[in-house]
């Protein structure tokens, strides 16, 4: 864990375009998902991104996590600009990690909790066997957890302590910053809150940074400290969380906010 103070991941007028999957003569073969976006996250802040279903926020979250790779514009890691090479790659996937929308897409059906937990550390020869199991029993308690929930298969546990495992499994390396990309969307109502909590709790409990990525800008402004709302692709609104929710001056985010109820 660094105590540098700067951005771990800084964003500079990033575009991506995809391919689209459904191109034909009379529809666009190309989708401008992001376009042109600054951002930058620093250890021990929360900043939230908002924006309707495909705004661009998950594109963005897989620049900012090295699994999309921009088609313009610069992603700088630790202030030093992000090139092919493998070596920052896997020093990228070490600082900064991600916890999906449905844990059941990120957890493998296979294999027991446990395993789920020592394969990052493996992968990255961290510790050896014994450290590592201990490090396996710290995470499990650390995202509230008992020990039991070690020798389980996913399905075997619910879709809310699934989720604590996928944000255990996102604590492994010891990130400076987690991205959560609807981390609450997929879960049963009655949990939302408590997953949330434990987030929120873990971020101030270990100074990471944290991207918390939403529809619902009610859940954004709960848990931010700055925001960042996005439209078309487009960062259209970025500053203090109270500040751009109290006095909102573009259109979009104005629209947005007559729009939601909330239900975390
Ligand atoms: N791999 C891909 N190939 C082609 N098009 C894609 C791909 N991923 C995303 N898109 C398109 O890019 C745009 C932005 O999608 P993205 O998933 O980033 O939005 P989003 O804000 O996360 O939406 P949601 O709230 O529904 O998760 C959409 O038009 C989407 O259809
Ligand atoms: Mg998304």
């Amino acid at each position: 864990m660094s105590e540098r103070t700067g951005p771990v991941i800084e964003l500079r007028d990033v575009h991506v375009v995809h391919k689209a999957r459904t191109g034909s003569l009379f529809r666009p073969d190309r989708v401008h998902a992001v376009a042109g976006v600054d951002f930058e996250v620093a250890r021990g802040e929360t900043v939230g991104i908002v924006g309707e279903s495909g705004s661009g926020k998950s594109t963005l979250a897989r620049v900012m996590v090295g699994l999309q790779r921009p088609t313009s514009g610069e992603v700088l890691f630790r202030g030093r600009p992000l090139r092919g090479g493998a070596r920052a790659r896997r020093e990228l996937g070490r600082a900064v990690s991600v916890v999906f929308q449905d844990p059941a897409t990120a957890l493998n059906p296979r294999m027991v909790v446990r395993e789920q937990l020592l394969d990052p550390l493996r992968v990255h020869g961290i510790g050896d066997d014994r450290s590592r199991q201990a490090r396996v029993r710290e995470l499990i308690q650390l995202v509230g957890l008992p020990l039991s929930a070690l020798d389980v298969l996913p399905r075997q546990i619910s879709g809310g302590q699934r989720q604590r495992v996928a944000i255990a499994r996102a604590l492994t390396l010891e990130p400076d910053v987690v991205v959560a990309d609807e981390p609450t969307s997929a879960l049963d109502v009655s949990v939302r809150a408590q997953v949330l909590n434990l987030l929120t709790d873990l971020k101030d409990e270990l100074g990471l940074g944290l991207v918390f990525i939403s529809h619902d800008i009610n859940t954004v402004r709960y848990v931010s400290d700055r925001v960042a709302v996005m439209n078309g692709g487009k960062v259209v609104e970025t500053g203090p969380v109270e500040q751009v929710l109290r006095t909102p001056s573009d259109p979009y985010t104005q629209t947005l906010l007559a729009a939601t109820p909330s239900l975390l």
